[in-house]
């Protein structure tokens, strides 16, 4: 961080520490301990940024070890097709290009050496369980600190995050809606997560970014039945792609558990045909 940001962050932080009338030696470690942290996320985040791929994306999958959805059509055998929901018009010219700019991964998400994967966070953007606690397991503390000065992340909303010591170069953080149980499921639950596949993929082009992974957000903790949001993420890629295409190189459904994996080889087929 340049002297002159740093000098700039010093004299907010004077302000906060003036506001909060700490004793001289108080006010020495807060000033000195704020420094680290302010220096440490910040640092950290343009040294990662900046470190080469080959020396960042060890032991990781890059994307040319990830098949695209058509590539997989040709070579493996799919479970029977499932319609789309209703209401859920695509531009069937578009078969051919838009099957090759997506794919699935059926792993561990912080494997991914691409330019940004999606945590399913909460709204503290601290982490947790699930994969939101494996991206932060991955990433090191630092992605705590920079999420604290982003958060608080509503439902549906999407904010960025570098990636750290997570071959990814960054993290799109994301807070899906919370059903009590699956049975609640109703239409703004649907509006919800589909803001957060949109928001997330908006960022992705806003930053230039090219290349996305997404978990399966909110059908682990916050108990969104599997199957509609699959059609949910499914259909919100599909219309997404159909405008953005030509800046977008791959949309990845990373896929964890085998109920995911059987639906999404289902789902997919009906929005995104590999025929004609
Ligand atoms: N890679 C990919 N997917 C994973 C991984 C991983 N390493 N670990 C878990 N998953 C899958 C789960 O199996 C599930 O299919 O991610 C999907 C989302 O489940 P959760 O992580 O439980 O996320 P969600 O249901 O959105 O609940 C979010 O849980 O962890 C807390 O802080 C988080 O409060 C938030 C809530």
């Amino acid at each position: 961080m340049s002297y002159l940001k740093l000098s700039q962050k010093f004299s907010e932080l004077i302000n906060v520490s003036n506001g909060l009338k700490l004793s001289d030696i108080k006010f020495r470690s807060f000033r000195s301990n704020s420094i680290r942290t302010i220096m440490a996320w910040e640092t950290e985040k343009e040294k990662y940024l900046n470190m080469k791929a080959e020396e960042k994306q060890k032991n990781c999958i890059s994307l040319e070890k990830i098949p695209t959805w058509k590539r997989l059509c040709e070579s493996e055998k799919l479970p029977k097709p499932i319609m789309k929901m209703e209401n859920c018009p695509i531009d069937n010219k578009l078969n051919g290009i838009l099957s090759e700019k997506i794919s699935i991964f059926e792993g561990d998400i912080t494997k991914l050496a691409i330019d940004a994967i999606v945590n399913a966070a909460n709204s503290r953007l601290q982490g947790g369980g699930g994969v939101d606690g494996a991206i932060h397991r991955a990433a090191g503390s630092c992605l705590r600190l920079e999420g604290a000065t982003l958060a608080p992340c509503n439902t549906g909303d999407s904010k960025i995050t570098g990636g750290y010591q997570l071959p990814a170069k960054y993290v799109i953080q994301t807070v899906g809606p919370q059903l009590a149980r699956p049975e609640e499921l109703n239409k703004n639950h649907f509006q919800l997560l589909e803001n957060c596949y949109r928001n997330s993929l908006e960022l992705l082009v806003a930053k230039k970014l090219k290349t996305i992974a997404f978990p399966c957000i909110s059908t682990g903790i916050y108990s969104f039945p599997n199957l509609p949001a699959a059609h949910t993420a499914a259909y919100q890629a599909r219309k997404f792609l159909e405008k953005e295409h030509p800046n977008v190189d791959r949309i990845i459904f990373c896929l964890f558990l085998q109920t995911d994996k059987d639906i999404y080889k289902g789902v997919l087929q009906s929005y995104f045909p590999v025929s004609g």
